[in-house]
């Protein structure tokens, strides 16, 4: 699967978000290192705090459906369906991910001008891990 595919599946899994909050629609689409695909879309709720971003959508999907290891997300966030701006994970999903991938996990963005390729390591440098709790 190319990049510009993962944004695009990224993209398609926001048209089902669930966010008559904020009404900014996220999609990801998390590659698995076995080539299986799982997409996830934010999950709001009234309570706010209950809100399930897209990429921990996808990431719990796949880990739920037996998965562990993992090569890339695109991630694609809009509210009126143009994706001009990059939408970035937050520190939540940061964390979540990392608990099943290293620094060097692709982390695939869009906006107007295409594709921002970055890696987990540029957003979270230093992760809680297990080694952590040493
Ligand atoms: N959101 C995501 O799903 N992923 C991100 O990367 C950033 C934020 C969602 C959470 C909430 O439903 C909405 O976007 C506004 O924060």
């Amino acid at each position: 699967m190319t990049d510009k595919e993962l944004i695009e599946a990224a993209k398609e899994a926001s048209s089902q978000s669930y966010s008559p909050y904020s009404k900014f629609k996220v999609g990801a689409a998390l590659l698995c290192d076995d080539g299986e695909l799982f997409t996830g879309c934010n999950v709001e709720n009234a309570s706010y705090s209950a809100t399930c971003c897209a990429e921990r959508t996808a990431l719990f999907s796949a880990v739920a459906a037996g998965k562990r290891s993992f090569k890339k997300i695109a991630v694609a966030g809009s509210s009126d369906g143009a994706f001009a701006i990059i939408t970035q994970p937050c520190g939540v999903c940061l964390q979540a991910l990392s608990e099943f991938c290293s620094g060097e996990f692709e982390v695939l963005l869009t906006d107007k001008s295409g594709i921002r390729k970055m890696k987990l390591s540029d957003f979270l440098p230093y992760p809680f891990s297990k080694t952590s709790m040493n």
